[in-house]
């Protein structure tokens, strides 16, 4: 991969057109009701209890009002988010969320993958995710079943979403993405190839095997990165660990970049401060271009701030 010297973001490639998404992650921004009886022998008792004593002075709304004063500036053309917008994945944080993603933007502006939060215990799907239909569907999807992969098109960019989230035992964050789910991948990634399209792969957790410890891991990391390397991909973007990370996933051929976003609400108490990343992805000479901008929550301003700008390929 060619690295030449990078160049501001900001800075329009002459006569090209591009487009510019931003990339969030790990909002957490809702507030759990108070948990019913039934509810304190299931897994969403230690959630609650982690929001209760921690989490909830970590992820502030202030610095989602913040996020959305900078995207206003920043103005992306489409948004991608990659899960855990809930701490315990109660009906009522659904319908929070709904509203935060209504405030964002429309369905057709932004893209969604639920992550672990989002499914801490198995729920009805017409009381949790039917509130975010429009958001995780693909492109002219209408029957109401979120399929994934998702697929989105947009001024030659694939968005290609996969869900990772399944209810997992206490103490794990798992992921899983299944057999099926992996083979209609296999085939998405090559029709859109075939296509010629910059092909994005976003998802809740790290997809590089080794990446995360067992608790944490996505536990079929080493399929995708098979189906990766067979089919193809531009550019993996993921979540869940609240953290700015980067790696590449080793194809045999060109290796594909993976980055991972921080916690778009997180004041920084306990770790890194709230982030997101924006991608700026054009044309030059029939290759593809791809230029990113971290953004990150700076407490005494109570705004983002560029953190980080390169440009690869
Ligand atoms: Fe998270
Ligand atoms: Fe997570």
């Amino acid at each position: 991969m060619a690295n030449p010297a990078p160049r501001p973001l900001t800075e329009s490639p002459a006569g090209a057109a591009y487009f510019t998404f931003a990339h969030l992650s790990d909002p957490h921004l809702s507030t759990p009701a108070p948990l019913p009886p039934r509810d304190w022998c299931s897994k969403r008792a230690l959630g609650y209890l982690s929001w209760y004593r921690k989490r909830r002075f970590e992820h502030r709304a202030e610095v989602l009002a913040a996020l959305q004063r900078d995207l206003a500036q920043t103005r992306p053309d489409h948004l991608v988010i990659t899960g855990d917008l809930t701490h315990i994945g109660q009906p009522e944080e659904f319908a929070q969320a709904r509203r935060w993603l209504e405030a964002l933007g429309p369905p057709e502006r932004v893209s969604l993958v639920p992550g672990n939060h989002d499914s801490t215990v198995a729920a009805p799907w017409g009381e949790t995710y039917a509130q975010w239909e429009s958001y995780l569907a693909t492109d002219g999807e209408t029957d109401g079943a979120a399929r994934f992969p998702s697929l989105r098109i947009r001024h030659g960019v694939a968005l290609i979403g996969l869900s990772t989230a399944v209810p997992s035992p206490p103490l794990l964050a798992i992921g899983r993405l299944g057999t099926e789910q992996l083979a209609r991948l296999a085939e998405v990634l090559t029709e859109t190839g075939n296509q010629g399209l910059f092909r994005v792969i976003y998802l809740h957790h790290a997809p590089v095997p080794g990446q995360d410890n067992w608790r944490k891991r996505l536990v079929d990391a080493p399929a995708l990165a098979a189906v990766v390397a067979r089919c193809g991909a531009e550019l993996l973007l993921h979540g869940h660990n609240h953290r700015t990370r980067e790696f590449q996933l080793e194809t045999g051929g060109r290796p594909v970049p993976v980055f991972g976003a921080a916690s778009a609400s997180a004041v920084g108490a306990h770790g890194e401060p709230g982030g997101y990343c924006l991608y700026r992805i054009w044309q030059e000479h029939g290759d593809w271009q791809l230029a990113l901008e971290r953004r990150r929550y700076d407490h005494n301003s109570d705004s983002f701030m560029v953190a980080e700008q390169h440009r690869l390929c």
